[in-house]
């Protein structure tokens, strides 16, 4: 089977959507929210600990219908299916996607290529659990007989991203491990990170899919010398473990088989964090909560391909999207968590959904004629607040924002949450409302001013309001309620790419800078020019080489 192929532009209900658009588009926010005493109800959805409120977006039940339509015209029920079932629907790698088998119930059977790989999961699971308890209680010690106190993850992209992301998220829920990330090729990074390192003290998780990424092994390179510089040959396998699928490779760099924690190519780069990408979030959690970020994931996953699609989240979300994208040409969407625990959860959303549907070829591979993947990005409240907030409020670009709250806060200083809170509600109000030039001159009218200042001033202070959010209510932040939420987002761009009929697991577009950098560096090592480049590149390679 493989992933059917629509342009969901030639369908019945992309039509009708357009129709039921030039009907909405000028229909404010606050007059749906009039004509419609049930619409809050109507609108959300509550499901275990969540509670997301789709109301204060720019639809109607009958957007929602005909979206709904949409989707059943592209067969997303199918497509899911597919997803669930470990069918080849990343077709231009030959691979099936099934990350969501790493949290599947372990008594479950889930087939990839005909064969039940729970067994499988199981076992690097058992695997990373034992580490995981050797190396929290103090058992496994370094080559010198002292115990762990630090790991450095060496990955980047998906192998990195994931789990910095996480172990930052879920810092309150921390051990006594200090957990450090060596992703970027410049030097400073992972020589910021191992100057105050202690090399007897110290775990290396170098985390590469392909075992080939030049970043990772660079810096798993140049850690594994500046640790010989102190430490024995023979101490490296106490203090260097790998995750990769490319196993050969990594025993070619020196790391003996019992250290590799293996992983699958039908698990994607950045949506790896749940397998063994997932060690150093193992380690600086705990397996057990590790377990339940997985859990959590799961119980999404449950909701995802059994909920009918009027009370899916991800379908929602990700149907609503499609709306402001290709109907109201939205280019970008903004996440703001309020919490400060969230604040790279932006960064790690960008590569899952801009790796994953910034494409411009369908499925059938032909270029495509419509908008596909949206930018994201944000930052957490209240900080974003006081910094990019005036654009969304008063600027000339529509931007739908997921706001993501917590009922219970972790610090337990409630004086604190309130206010917090206070904001979050405060914020997708103030975005939907705005302000009318009546509230406005009522506001100028009770301050001394004389006429002229009023009238002067009146046009920069009116909100004009209608600015879509989604408010993500979550009772507290958990592993197994992070683990919910991560899911959702991946879901999201599951349905997306359905919509799009893109392929969303490839990532072609990337290639193309690594070849280049590669053949820049042969360069810049011989003096030799090995290919032809444009003006501008050859005066700055050479401007470079000239003052380096
Ligand atoms: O940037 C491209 C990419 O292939 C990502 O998809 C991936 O997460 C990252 O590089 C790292 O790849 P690897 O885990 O193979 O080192």
């Amino acid at each position: 089977m493989a992933l059917k192929s629509t342009n969901p532009t030639t369908t019945e209900s992309w039509k009708e959507l357009q129709i039921h658009f030039n009907t909405l588009k000028s229909i404010h926010l606050k007059e749906l929210f009039s004509s419609n005493a049930n619409r809050a109800m109507e609108l959300t959805v509550k499901w275990e600990d969540f509670y997301v409120d789709f109301s204060k977006n720019r639809i109607t039940k009958e957007t929602l219908d005909i979206l709904l339509k949409l989707a059943n015209e592209v067969d997303l029920k199918d497509a899911i299916s597919q997803y669930f079932s470990g069918e080849i629907i990343n077709e231009t790698e030959n691979r099936a996607v099934s990350h969501t088998a790493l949290r599947a119930a372990e008594t479950k059977e889930v087939f990839v290529g005909g064969v039940n790989v729970i067994p499988g999961v199981k076992e690097v699971k058992e695997k990373i659990k034992n580490f995981t308890n050797s190396v929290v209680s103090g058992e496994h010690k370094g080559y010198s007989g002292k115990s762990i106190t630090d790991i450095v993850n060496i990955g980047i992209g998906g192998s990195d991203l994931g789990p910095a992301m996480v172990v930052d998220s879920l810092q309150y829920y921390k051990n006594h491990l200090n957990v450090h990330f060596v992703s970027n090729i410049d030097g400073d990074h992972h020589k910021e990170v191992i100057k105050n390192l202690d090399p007897e003290t110290t775990l290396f998780v170098i985390v590469s899919k392909t075992f080939t990424t030049q970043e990772t092994l660079s810096n798993a390179n140049s850690i594994r010398t500046w640790f010989l510089e102190s430490q024995p040959k023979k101490a490296v396998s106490k203090h260097f473990v790998a995750v990769s699928t490319n196993v050969d490779s990594v025993k070619a760099f020196g790391i003996e088989e019992e250290n590799i924690f293996p992983m699958k190519d039908w698990v994607g780069g950045r949506f790896s964090l749940w397998s063994a990408v997932g060690l150093s979030i193992s380690l600086a959690l705990g397996y057990d909560n590790f377990k339940s970020l997985l859990d959590g994931a799961h119980k999404m996953d449950e909701h995802f391909r059994t909920e009918n699609f009027n009370s899916n989240i991800p379908v929602i979300a990700a149907l609503l999207t499609i709306w402001y994208n290709n109907f109201f040409d939205s280019e970008s969407e903004a996440v703001i968590p309020y919490t400060q625990y969230l604040s790279q959860f932006a960064t790690y959303l960008q590569q899952g959904i801009m790796e994953s549907n910034g494409k411009s070829v369908d499925r059938a591979g032909n270029t495509i004629s419509y908008e596909t993947g949206t930018l994201i990005w944000g930052e957490p409240g209240t900080n974003s607040q006081h910094a990019f907030f005036q654009l969304i409020h008063q600027g000339t670009k529509l931007i739908p924002a997921d706001f993501i709250g917590f009922i219970e806060s972790l610090h337990g200083n409630s004086e604190h949450h309130d206010k917090l809170m206070s904001n979050y509600f405060a914020q997708t109000e103030a975005l939907m409302n705005g302000k009318t030039k009546d509230e406005v001159l009522a506001e100028l009218d009770a301050q001394s001013l004389t006429q002229d200042q009023i009238n002067r001033l009146l046009p920069f202070k009116i909100f004009e309001g209608n600015k879509p959010t989604t408010s993500i209510l979550i009772q507290k932040l958990t592993p197994e309620s992070l683990g919910k939420l991560i899911a959702m987002y991946e879901h999201k761009i599951f349905v997306q790419g359905i919509i799009w009929n893109i392929f969303s697991y490839d990532q072609f577009g990337v290639e193309l800078g690594k070849q280049l950098a590669k053949s820049i560096l042969n360069e810049l090592n011989s003096d030799v020019q090995s290919s032809k480049h444009d003006a501008s590149t050859q005066d700055l390679v050479d401007f470079y080489m000239k003052n380096r």
